[in-house]
């Protein structure tokens, strides 16, 4: 219980969190009604609620696109930034990595500037009235073809300084890291950072198709890693943090238990992982309840482990290095 609330009173960074997953069922109906959006088969937050039942990535995907199709204009994405980041005030997040995904919001006709506009007025918001940091990370869908992704980074040329780095998210199974080699590069080429989403679902060999191909500095969810051990030997050597998601891997049957996540033998090895939550709307919880649920099930009574945590997310950030020892 010491560490429980230990963990819940520190400063933390939060390094995978998609904005998109962070929009709550009273917002949906909320805006759903603003907009005239319907939102068919379900009449209400309950019933919307009680289908946040997963069985895999696909389940949630479908249901987690169906939300986002409320979110219309400059406001309504302020206002999701606006929330999340009060939550984060509420849960000592002092920093957050926070992807979005253009695809899904274009794919509707909204353009580019309506949710960076509403993203970035949040952000300075927050800057000023809480001392946050807040970096973007636009992520490329993986179901949609790799000129699809070239077309967005394109789009969002005008406010590339206003984000770090890109990644790679949606159905990982089926769309290995490779088929997004040209678009990594063109963005390394405007200067952005690179992470993706591998060995979630998806096999180890992802992981090293993100490091190889890609040449990311982070991998998100990585926990297949386990499975081979050049794989695992490698982000230990070079010092590749990994965003582990526990209450996300749980809600979507990736483990059925958070006890049967492989935290021990991946710190045990070395490697630089980090505790963070996904898309805390649907998954039954933020970034303090993903700690909650690892010191409950892996019994880390030693303050120690958890100060190990906190410490990996700070040095896995992709802020500069002055700003990262500003938070030690
Ligand atoms: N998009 C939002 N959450 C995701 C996840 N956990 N994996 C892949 N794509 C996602
Ligand atoms: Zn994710």
């Amino acid at each position: 219980a010491r560490a429980i609330a230990y963990a819940r009173a520190a400063p933390k960074v939060e390094l995978h969190v998609h904005i998109e997953g962070t929009l709550e069922p009273e917002l949906v109906f909320k805006l759903a009604a603003k907009n005239g959006v319907d939102l068919a088969p379900y009449q209400s937050v309950h019933e919307l609620r009680a289908a946040y039942s997963f069985t895999d990535l696909q389940s949630f995907l479908d249901i987690y696109y169906l939300g986002a199709r409320v979110l219309q204009d400059e406001d309504d994405f302020y206002e999701l930034m606006s929330r999340y980041l009060a939550k984060c005030r509420d849960e000592h997040v002092v920093h957050a990595e926070i992807f979005f995904d253009p695809q899904t919001h274009l794919q509707r006709r909204i353009p580019f500037e309506v949710f960076m506009g509403g993203f970035l007025r949040a952000i300075r918001n927050a800057q000023t009235e809480f001392g946050m940091s807040v970096l973007l990370i636009m992520c490329f869908l993986r179901h949609l073809p790799e000129e699809d992704a070239i077309t967005t980074l394109n789009l969002a040329k005008p406010f590339v300084d206003s984000i770090q780095a890109v990644g790679l998210d949606s159905s990982e199974r089926g769309f290995p890291p490779h088929l997004f080699q040209r678009v990594y590069e063109h963005a390394r080429g405007l200067g952005l950072d690179c992470v993706a989403h591998a060995g979630e679902e998806g096999p180890a060999e992802y992981i090293s198709e993100a490091l190889d191909l890609l040449q990311c500095r982070r991998i998100d969810h990585g926990i297949r890693c386990v499975d081979d051990p050049m794989v695992m030997k490698r982000l230990a050597d070079a010092r590749i943090p990994l965003t582990v998601c526990p209450l996300s891997n749980l809600k979507l049957g990736v483990v059925a238990v958070v006890a049967e996540l492989p935290l021990r033998d991946m710190l045990d090895a070395g490697l630089c992982v980090t505790i963070n939550s996904d898309d805390p709307a649907y998954f039954g919880g933020y970034i303090n309840d993903n700690f909650e649920a690892v010191i409950r099930a892996f019994d880390f009574v030693d303050q120690r482990v958890i100060h190990t945590l906190l410490r990996n997310a700070i040095q896995a950030s992709l802020l500069p290095a002055a700003h990262k020892l500003a938070l030690e």
